[in-house]
């Protein structure tokens, strides 16, 4: 299993209610973290996760993949892979991709594309508020 380590070298927004925005790395890829967001909060600009696409960030240290797969409905999936734990990354307009043992989930369903994961990624539960996706 890998292992996140937080980089809080850059704090991009912050305050009450709206948790604390930073960078951190698994594998050396920074992503954006996201602290302290209680449900019902602000986890990420809806704007920021593309129409088509994902977006990978870590919630309390937590990795996870948001993805918007029509406008306006979005997605999460927790982005540990069911396999032996390692941190699934996106690909460049395909699946959700484990570089330990090669298994492939779908960022829409989180369901196992290619094995030896015989589990879909456990869902990590979202909801759109207005222009931001927060934590259901
Ligand atoms: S830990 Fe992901 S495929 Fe083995």
């Amino acid at each position: 299993m890998d292992a996140c380590f937080s980089r809080r070298s850059l704090l991009v927004a912050g305050g009450a209610g709206l948790g604390a925005l930073t960078l951190a790395a698994c594998g050396g890829s920074p992503v954006p973290e996201v602290d302290g967001v209680a449900p019902g909060g602000r986890i990420v600009a809806l704007a920021d996760v593309p129409v088509g696409g994902v977006y990978e960030l870590s919630v309390d240290g937590h990795r996870v993949v948001l993805a918007q797969p029509t406008a306006g409905t979005v997605v999460g999936f927790d982005a540990t892979c069911t396999h032996q734990g390692c941190t699934v990354r996106a690909t460049e307009g395909g699946p959700l991709a484990c570089p330990c043992h090669g298994s492939e989930f779908d960022p829409v369903t989180g369901e196992v594309l290619q094995g030896p994961a015989v589990r879909p990624l456990a869902p990590f539960a979202v909801t759109v508020s207005g222009a931001d996706v927060v934590l259901a």
